[in-house]
């Protein structure tokens, strides 16, 4: 069989995806957490006494196997909100189940990645401050832990003079970026996802402002 025939069979795919494709919707655009999905989880699950800022395991989301970025049927999440078992289904009774529509928000969310950056524009490299782009990364998926000394090696990362300072001296970086021989932070299965991890290292390029 020439090269020619061998391949023919996968041009044939192609020109068949290339086709449907132009008939095929827009791609769904990503699903914004600060604004679609956070507001919802902290009203439903962050209630005073539920899974507010006193939880001793940080942010609710964070809970190992919680969220598993890029796959929804496997994250706790979605398995909790959608249960049919009461006594698992969170938001638990008298509180009432999020709706359909939220929870495929949600899904869609954890499906792309699930990203935690603010999505109403695009990442600006160009300008990454401390302020605009990375307290929010810390607070979401650090400072529930360390918000204060955690035992061990744990530092405080509340302040922006803290997190340079663990980022220059200790192994922030290292342990965001689950390297082997560093404690991978946070524990569990969550990790800062690629774009923010990206973001981080701009921002530590270009010395931290
Ligand atoms: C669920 C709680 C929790 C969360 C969330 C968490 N940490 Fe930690 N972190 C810990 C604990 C506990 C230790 C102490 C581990 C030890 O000493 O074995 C620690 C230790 C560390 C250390 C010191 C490790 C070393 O080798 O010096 C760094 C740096 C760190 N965390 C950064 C972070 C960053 C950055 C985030 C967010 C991306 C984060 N942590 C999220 C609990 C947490």
């Amino acid at each position: 069989m020439s090269a020619i025939q061998r391949s023919l069979p996968l041009l044939l795919c192609f020109l068949i995806v290339a086709c449907e494709d132009t008939s095929a919707p827009p791609p769904a655009s990503d699903v914004c957490f600060t604004t679609q999905v956070q507001p919802v989880i902290d009203a439903g699950c962050a209630k005073s006494g539920c899974h507010d800022g006193d939880d001793p395991d940080g942010h609710v989301l964070l809970r190992p196997g919680m969220v598993v970025p890029g796959d929804p049927s496997q994250s706790r999440l979605i398995k909790l909100l959608t249960s049919t078992d009461l006594t698992v289904r969170m938001p638990p009774p008298p509180w009432p189940a999020f709706d359909s529509q939220t929870i495929n928000t949600i899904s869609q969310w954890i499906d792309q990645g699930a990203s935690t950056y603010a999505c109403t524009s695009p990442v600006d490299t160009t300008v990454v401050t401390y302020a605009v782009n990375i307290k929010r990364i810390i607070d979401v998926y650090c400072v529930g832990c360390h918000i204060k000394q955690v035992s061990g090696s744990g530092p405080i990362l509340t302040t922006h003079a803290r997190v340079k300072d663990e980022i220059i001296n200790g192994h922030f970086m290292q342990t965001v970026e689950h390297l082997d021989g560093y404690v991978p932070m946070p524990p569990g299965r969550t990790r800062v996802s690629e774009r923010e991890v990206e973001l981080l290292k701009t921002w530590v390029r270009r010395a931290m402002p």
